[in-house]
Formats: C-alpha cells, sequence, structure tokens
C-alpha cells in the first residue's frame, strides 16, 4: 500500500471556493489526503498545489453536483483509486432567492435538485467503501436558514432543513458501522455566496449576529475538520451551528 492509501482519503464537494476550500485545506492540514472537486479544475489546481506545497496530499477530480449519474460516479471513482473513502463533505450548493410568491416550480425544483437530492446520491454511494473501512465520516453543510427558516430562500431552507433529517436517520443506520454523519449549519460566512447580496441584508445578518460581526470560512472548516477526526467518535446525527450565535436553540 503506498503513503497516499494509508492516509484517510477525503471528498469535499464545492471546493474551489469559500467554505468548501477552507474544509478542503484544513483537511488536508489534519493529514488527510483531500480529493478537490467542482465544476470547474480552474481553481482547484492551483489549490492542490498550495496544499502540497504546504506538505499535504491532494487531488482534483471535476463533478457537477447537478449531474446525480455523475456525482454517485464521483464518489465510486475516488473510493476505487484510493481503494477507501473516509470523510464525505457534502457542501457544494447554490441558491434561486425569491419570494415563495414569486417562486417558479424551476427555482424551487432546482434547489431541492442540487442541495438535497445530491447530498443522498452521494451520501448513499459513499456508504459501502465507508463500511468496508468499517469507518467514515459524514458532514453534511446545512445553513441557519434551514433551522430558522428566511424570507426569499424557501426553497434553500427546505433542502437545508431536511438535511438534518436525511443526516438523522443516516446517523441512525449507520452507527453500529463506524460511521458518523453530522450537519454543520454555517451562519453568514464572507463567501462568494454572500458578498453580492444587499448592503441592507447584511447589515440585518450582522445585527442578528451575537458576536458582531461575519463569519469566515475557515472558522467553518474547523468544525467540519473536526467533526471529521478520530476524536468526534461519538457525535453523530447533530446539526451544528457555526454561526456567531445567530441562532441558539
Ligand atoms: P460559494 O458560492 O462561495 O462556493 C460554492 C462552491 O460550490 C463553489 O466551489 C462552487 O464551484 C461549488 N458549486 C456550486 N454549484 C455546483 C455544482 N452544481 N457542482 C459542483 N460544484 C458546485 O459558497 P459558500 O458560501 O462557500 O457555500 C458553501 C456551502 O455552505 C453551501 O452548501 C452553502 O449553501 C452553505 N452555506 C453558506 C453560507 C454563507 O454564508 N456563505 C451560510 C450557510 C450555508
Amino acid at each position: 500500500m503506498s503513503d497516499s492509501t494509508q492516509r484517510r482519503v477525503a471528498l469535499v464537494t464545492g471546493a474551489s471556493r469559500g467554505i468548501g476550500e477552507a474544509t478542503a485545506r484544513a483537511l488536508a492540514a489534519d493529514g488527510r489526503l483531500v480529493v478537490l472537486s467542482a465544476r470547474s479544475t480552474d481553481r482547484l489546481e492551483a489549490i492542490k498545489s498550495q496544499i502540497e506545497a504546504d506538505g499535504g496530499q491532494a487531488a482534483v477530480q471535476p463533478c457537477d453536483i447537478a449531474d446525480h449519474e455523475a456525482l454517485a460516479g464521483l464518489v465510486e471513482q475516488v473510493a476505487g483509486d484510493y481503494k477507501r473513502l473516509d470523510v464525505l463533505v457534502n457542501n457544494a450548493g447554490i441558491t434561486r432567492d425569491n419570494l415563495m410568491l414569486r417562486m417558479s416550480d424551476e427555482e424551487f425544483d432546482e434547489v431541492i435538485h442540487a442541495n438535497l437530492r445530491s447530498v443522498f446520491i452521494a451520501c448513499r454511494a459513499a456508504l459501502r467503501p465507508m463500511m468496508r473501512g468499517k469507518w467514515g465520516r459524514i458532514i453534511n453543510i446545512g445553513s441557519v436558514s434551514g433551522l430558522v427558516g428566511n424570507a426569499g430562500q424557501a426553497n434553500y431552507a427546505a433542502a437545508k432543513a431536511a438535511l438534518g433529517g436525511l443526516t438523522r436517520s443516516l446517523a441512525r443506520e449507520m452507527a453500529s458501522k463506524g460511521i458518523t454523519a453530522n450537519v454543520v449549519a454555517p451562519g453568514f460566512i464572507e463567501t462568494g455566496m454572500t458578498e453580492s447580496l444587499p448592503e441592507q441584508v447584511k447589515q440585518g445578518a450582522r445585527q442578528a449576529t451575537a458576536v458582531g460581526r461575519f463569519g469566515q470560512p475557515e472558522e467553518v472548516g474547523a468544525a467540519v475538520a473536526f467533526l471529521a477526526g478520530e476524536q468526534a467518535s461519538y457525535i453523530t446525527g447533530q446539526v451544528l451551528a457555526v454561526d456567531g450565535g445567530m441562532t441558539m436553540c
């Protein structure tokens, strides 16, 4: 067995920027071989090089998570290439915001397809390799929108809330196999997803955040890396809000 396959192997979707990139870097710093995935490989190659320059190991696999056949194929390919899959981080996600009064069927369906059904597809594909390894960590990236709702995000909040039910069911099914499943629910994090929001929305989010500032992707990545670690073996079926105290429930 080569050095690369002795390391635990982690797959992170949406790793080209924001929370996914920060998570991939944190996992690599913890000694995981990280497979970086996103639609385009442009940014991924640069992130891979930086991880390697820092002494870590990474690989790049493009995939559009909205193509569910390709997504299942990605998980199977990673597990096949490295003969193991230890950590799955379902991070890639989209928004198609609109007030419900104006929200189209397409806007609703697109978000459910990309943010919920894709997570089911990837989790299901990861289970056999994780069961073979008798160890696994699944972390699904939710949102505080899924906990408390958000005007203009009925589609997104529904998908993110449903990740809680999916993940708790998965956690129960897999608890005896050494596999944990948890949700990390970020609050307002400074990434591409939030930078174009109107100043008024940002102001409201800042005021609603107890610590009085927005979060950084690294602060979410650190929580994911903890849940993906050896020491998190007794934590499963949880939704961990990483939100500076925006929600306290
Ligand atoms: P971002 O927009 O900065 O990055 C999203 C990543 O997902 C990118 O790498 C993008 O290439 C990838 N992606 C998007 N659609 C994809 C597709 N169809 N196939 C493959 N990759 C795709 O977003 P950010 O903020 O880093 O969000 C990451 C996750 O965190 C998402 O699930 C999002 O819903 C969640 N989140 C973000 C919050 C925030 O304040 N930024 C708050 C709560 C949750």
